[in-house]
């Protein structure tokens, strides 16, 4: 009976792998009889992009469609409009390919998810997963197959304005996430109408920029870029993500929409990507500004050769590839792949059997469960950063509260960067939370400040005046969603404005004092946090921040997300990451004298001389991985299967975690190792494990992880393996604490 069954479980799984195949060959097949019909000029056409606003409006991108001029076009928007420009496409073009419609859904579409560095603070890939699921559904219902997402840039930089579109600094975490994002967007099948191709971005390097100035340059070392910055994108090629865009930036004096070492050699040669590269917006032409080709001829030739199939915008393609393959600068058989890179996409995604979005399904837009799921992403990925004296959550029956601040009631900042397509008119804030749950009586609001960068103060005594008559203060401030984002980045990542000033004369009313943050970037608070009571971390948390908010303040839920980056003291301490090596001289407690308290006579015998800031110190102002909760929770037990792991063995590690306060609660449980000697120097931490459980108050439960040799592998400089060695290891509630063991790895 045993042997019957794992007969029919080979079988089955034969017969499923064979469908595969055949599907993909009769989608290859289908590939190169289109390819055998094509002209050049069609072959040029499916290698460009075209903005509808660059391109002088929906007329002229028809006439495009029409002529077999363009493969793909950007922020075309519209059911009706969509299906129009399709119908020239397939109905009036010689071939009738139809055309793919890309955009920028980053975190939602028309429900907005909170931005992607705060789901990243969930470190809850299901919900993720959802969130991008229910984005694709809202998009694909006007007819948009293909999204310009996950954006998946690992940064050490919170002054670069793009942070809030990614993960935050771990490779890990982006991973796990990014592979989320992936399925979440391409869902079972890639031809289900509701279905978008990923677009893995930006391609590679580019949260590196110098300085945290926006296109910079980036240099990059090998191990660096193979055991960091590339993680990420290989977990959603792996996810089956169908197109990656190439970057702006360019990598160790090569840019990366001309890198022949990224794009050919690691993305095609080593990792099997099949899909289709796009260039950024411009970013052949900007070889140029590069100065790495002589004009837009030398750019197109440059991006063919590494690599890049579709060119977003600009038209270096379009121009000059009949003159360069006459001038045997590149080859047919270039063209050729590219092409077939780019209809295998189309194929795949069912466009030519169904290139019409349905009008019906518009109507799934918005609807209440999606909001609700913003709602659940949004309160997961706030993260309690200080509660003394149990300060929150508030009581419901509390008589009265002061909401002051400049984002207490500002719909579209709270829907942050890159949110093209959020309806404000349902962007919920928390002042209209508040009411609902208190009243109106109960709420007295005032601004104080007009928007997060005023730096007036002739509002604060009315703000003060409104403190005094409450039981509790509960600012919103932080960021508006301008000063995150592409080309907003900043020098100085303080609260901008007055605020400081406000939060601290709020504090001088002796009145219990909450700030909640809502912001795109990590912001350096070290000040606000010591002046108030309780600090929660709130990103920008999209249409249902206010309600999520609310859910937490007055207790429904606990904040249970967690630091997807650390937070620094100053601009001056960056970078700052939990992974960063130890030196030969690491930064103790003891070893460190501040600045204000070295002696003026003899002051060298007060120093330390080891790896710190005189003035900030040795450590960060919050570590990766940190959040609180309303409860607490007690880790015991660690206990691991073996201390000794093999090449072909794994290790289980587990530990008990017991909630111990008086509040049911999620906890995010991590898992870090560190490999102590190597043949290159090795991180102090590494995240290797996470998991979020729910624990009633009381209860108890063994949280378990399995580590296998391929986690403790690294890229050396020459070959990624695994080196016999020992290692530790930690489970914990953040990257600075946790019960520690360790093994041997032979
Ligand atoms: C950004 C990309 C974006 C593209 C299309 C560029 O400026 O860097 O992230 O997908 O524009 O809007």
């Amino acid at each position: 009976m045993k042997n019957t069954f794992a007969l029919l479980l080979v079988l089955v799984f034969i017969i499923s792998a064979s469908c595969k195949r055949n599907a993909g060959d009769v989608i290859e097949n289908k590939v190169n009889d289109l390819l055998s019909e094509m002209t050049l000029d069609e072959k040029i056409g499916q290698m460009s992009q075209l903005d509808m606003g660059s391109f002088g409006g929906p007329e002229n991108i028809k006439q495009a469609a029409r002529d077999g001029r363009c493969g793909s076009v950007l922020n075309y928007l519209g059911t009706k409009e969509i299906n129009e420009l399709q119908k020239v496409a397939v109905e009036e073009s010689r071939l009738g390919i139809p055309v793919l419609i890309g955009r920028d859904v980053i975190h939602g579409f028309r429900t907005v998810f909170p931005i992607p560095l705060g789901m990243a603070a969930s470190w809850n890939p299901e919900i993720v997963k959802e969130a991008f699921r229910i984005s694709a559904i809202e998009a694909s219902s006007q007819g948009i197959r293909w999204s310009f997402a996950p954006m998946i840039d690992i940064t050490w930089d919170p002054r670069w304005g793009r942070i809030a579109e990614g993960c935050g600094e771990d490779p890990f975490l982006a991973s796990t996430l990014a592979k989320a994002m992936v399925e979440g967007f391409q869902g079972d099948s890639l031809s289900d109408p509701t279905a978008l191709a990923a677009c893995p971005k930006h391609y590679v390097g580019y949260g590196f920029s110098e300085g945290g100035r926006d296109y910079n340059t980036t240099y990059i070392p090998e191990p660096l870029l193979r055991n960091v910055v590339l993680k990420p994108f290989k977990a959603a090629k792996d996810a089956g993500a169908q197109t990656f865009m190439s970057a702006f930036n360019d990598l160790n004096g090569v840019p990366t929409s001309g890198n022949p070492f990224t794009l050919r050699t690691v993305l095609r040669d080593e990792w099997g990507f099949d899909g289709f590269v796009v260039s950024d917006w411009a970013s052949i032409q900007e070889l140029i500004s590069h100065g790495f080709a002589t004009d837009e001829k030398d750019a197109a030739a440059i991006a063919i050769n590494a690599g890049v199939d579709m060119e977003m915008v600009t038209s270096c393609y379009y121009d000059n590839i009949k003159q360069l393959l006459d001038e045997n600068k590149i080859s047919q058989a270039q063209i050729d792949e590219a092409v077939r890179n780019i209809l295998r996409v189309k194929f795949r995604l069912g466009l030519f059997d169904n290139p019409y979005a349905d009008p019906e399904a518009e109507k799934t837009i918005l609807n209440k469960s999606f909001l609700e799921h913003a709602r659940t992403v949004a309160r997961q990925s706030v993260v309690l950063l200080k509660n003394d004296n149990k300060t929150l959550p508030l009581s419901g029956e509390i008589s009265s509260v002061a909401v002051i601040g400049p984002l207490a009631d500002s719909p579209r900042d709270q829907m942050g960067t890159w949110c093209f397509d959020g309806d404000t008119a349902y962007s919920v804030t928390p002042l209209k939370a508040i009411r609902d749950v208190l009243g109106e009586k109960k709420v007295n609001y005032v601004a104080g400040l007009t928007y997060s960068r005023d730096k007036n103060t002739k509002g604060f005594n009315e703000a003060v005046r409104a403190a005094k008559k409450s039981d509790a203060i509960i600012y919103f401030g932080g960021e508006e969603w301008v000063l995150s984002g592409e080309g907003q980045s900043r020098g100085e990542i303080n609260l901008p404005g007055a605020q400081s000033e406000l939060i601290a004369t709020l504090a001088e009313t002796g009145k219990p004092l909450i700030i909640v943050l809502m912001a795109g970037r990590p912001l350096a608070i070290g000040n606000e946090m010591a002046a108030s009571d309780a600090v929660m971390y709130a990103w920008h948390g999209g249409s249902m921040a206010g309600p999520a908010l609310a859910d937490l303040i007055f207790g429904k839920e606990s904040p249970s997300g967690k630091l997807p980056v650390t937070f620094v003291k100053g601009s001056g301490q960056i970078p700052f990451y939990y992974y960063r090596n130890n030196t030969g001289r690491p930064a103790v407690p003891e070893s460190w004298t501040h600045i204000d308290s070295i002696p003026k006579e003899n002051p060298q015998t007060s120093l330390g001389y080891r790896s710190f800031h005189l003035d900030y110190g040795y450590a960060p102002l919050l570590p990766f991985g940190y959040g609180l909760s309303y409860t607490t929770f007690e880790y015991s037990n660690l206990t691991l299967s073996s201390d000794l792991m093999r090449e072909s063995g794994s290790i289980t590690v587990k530990a008990t975690v017991k909630n111990t306060g008086d509040f049911d609660a999620d906890e995010v449980v991590q898992l870090y190792i560190r490999d102590r000697v190597g043949s290159i120097t090795r991180p102090i931490k590494e995240l290797k494990g996470y998991k979020r459980i729910h624990l009633l108050k009381g209860e108890e439960a063994e949280v378990e992880f399995t580590l296998l040799p391929g986690d403790l592998a690294f890229f050396n400089g020459k070959v990624t393996a695994t080196e016999p060695g020992e290692f530790d290891v930690w489970v914990g509630a953040n990257s600075d604490e946790g019960l520690h063991d360790e093994f041997k790895f032979e």
